[in-house]
């Protein structure tokens, strides 16, 4: 049976209009005024929100650290995706064991992801040890497998990519058409610092973000958006901006003239700033890198979410690790810690509460920056990101005016803890479809494993 969703207000990443949605099982078959279809099933949605399912493109399910791993797997991270209004996510792979073909960690991810996901989702390559055949491998999985973005991280020992190597790897996306998501830290900056603190016995987690500064991320920003440049204007991609610092590189850069790049920030650096680490235990929660910033820092990246064209997606970095054990492992050296933490199911309530019912942003932006736009970049659109006919029909009922407080009591996810607990919430998440399918429904969970589908990804809006 159809499903006909009546007296919404859709939002578009351009505008907000009143109509109502037909549902042809998994598609979207038209939006219009007083449709009728006899024999469908009615869903009154008056006085409620539409929102695209979100697109989440930066999340680390089930992610091997080496010492120990992300305590999501791909079903409890998805279910806490799909409660958040996320219907599909785009996962930053781990890094290989030793030095194994590109193609060990595609086949590692099938196997963790495939009957597992409850929502459809894509791997992000990742790139480690570079030499020319796997630059040549990367071309051949990103046309066979539709894997067509591939991660270099700046920083992060062996695994890191060196200036030539990222020089060689963004003009072969400028030939390829593929995007390359970076890691902006300079690594001498803060592995030497790292070093330094160490050797003074600075090892509580307040000296997490002193070890990781916003010049850090500023350079390796400004040297990433250059040397894409000189490659050919090749499709860099910024991942988790954190700064203040950074964002001006960002700025620079776009007011130079030069395109084909773009730019992702995180809820994290939007709503929490470094007072979290003032505590040694509880700073724990929130060791991650880049590390959270200062409340200048969040203002102006609202700022720059507000003004447009400036940064292109808001993701969430969903890295969890349980604060009762495994966050431990930094309690008497930060250094020891997992990097990361959840947020997944967070993004779009925060989003709504801290920065539409606040006025930092509009309904609109919300839905570019957390919907279209990651979905227009990441070659899912459009089937994915947008409520429009022949789209897949993952939408979010969203009520805008009730209120709660978030507290990981009520959350999916396999970890104990949230950033963002107490959190006094306005707008709350009622219905989630994904492809057709109620999943969610008043924060109870309906879908089932392996609903979720693989997505061979297409050209990236950036090309
Ligand atoms: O601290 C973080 N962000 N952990 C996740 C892995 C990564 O570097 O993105
Ligand atoms: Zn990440």
């Amino acid at each position: 049976m159809k499903k006909l969703i009546k007296n919404a207000n859709i939002v578009t990443e351009a505008d907000m209009y009143k109509a109502d949605v037909l549902i042809d099982g998994e598609t979207i078959e038209c939006v219009g005024v007083d449709i009728e279809c006899a024999d469908s099933e009615i869903i009154d949605a008056s006085g409620r929100l539409l929102l695209p399912g979100a697109v989440d493109v930066h999340t680390h399910m089930d992610l091997d650290v080496g010492f120990t791993r992300a305590c999501d797997d791909w079903t409890s991270g998805t279910i806490a995706a799909a409660c958040g209004g996320t219907t599909t996510v785009v996962d930053h792979m781990a890094f290989a064991p030793g030095d194994a073909a590109l193609m060990h960690q595609v086949d590692t991810y099938h196997a963790l992801a495939d009957g597992h996901a409850v929502i459809d989702y894509g791997f992000h390559g990742v790139l480690q040890l570079m030499n020319d055949s796997k630059l040549e491998e990367m071309k051949q999985i990103a046309r066979r497998e539709g894997i067509t973005s591939w991660k270099a991280y700046m920083t992060y020992g062996d695994n890191m990519i060196d200036d030539e190597w990222l020089f060689k790897i963004l003009k072969t996306a400028a030939d390829e058409g593929l995007v390359i998501p970076a890691h902006c830290e300079n690594d001498a900056l803060v592995e030497l610092t790292k070093a330094e603190l160490g050797a003074l016995g600075k090892l509580q987690a307040k000296y997490h973000p002193l070890a990781r500064p916003a010049d850090a991320e500023a350079e390796a920003v400004s040297r990433l958006l250059h040397i894409a440049k000189a490659a050919g204007e090749a499709a860099a991609y910024v991942v988790h901006l954190s700064s203040e610092a950074g964002l001006k590189e960002v700025i620079k850069v776009r007011e130079s003239g030069q395109k084909h790049f773009g730019v992702e920030t995180c809820t994290q650096y939007l709503a929490l700033t470094d007072e979290a680490y003032s505590d040694d235990q509880e700073g724990l929660k929130a060791i991650m890198s880049p590390p959270l910033r200062k409340k200048a820092d969040n203002d102006a990246l609202w700022a720059a979410l507000a003004r447009d064209g400036m940064i292109d997606v808001v993701a969430t970095d969903h890295c969890p690790f349980t604060f009762k054990e495994q966050k431990q492992m930094g309690k008497d050296d930060f250094r020891k810690c997992p990097n990361g933490a959840p947020g997944v199911e967070e993004r779009l309530p925060i989003m709504y509460s801290e920065g539409v019912s606040k006025g930092r942003i509009s309904l609109p932006q919300l839905v570019k920056y957390c919907c279209t736009e990651p979905a227009r970049i990441f070659g899912l659109y459009p089937k994915k990101g947008a409520i429009i006919p022949g789209a897949d029909a993952d939408i979010v009922v969203f009520n805008p005016e009730a209120k709660h407080i978030l507290t990981i009591d009520d959350m999916h996810g396999a970890n104990d803890y949230t950033c963002y607990e107490g959190f006094n919430l306005t707008g709350r998440i009622e219905k989630v479809f994904a492809r057709g399918n109620l999943i969610v429904e008043d924060n109870v969970f309906l879908g089932s494993k392996g609903a979720g589908r693989y997505l061979r990804r297409g050209i990236s809006s950036l090309i």
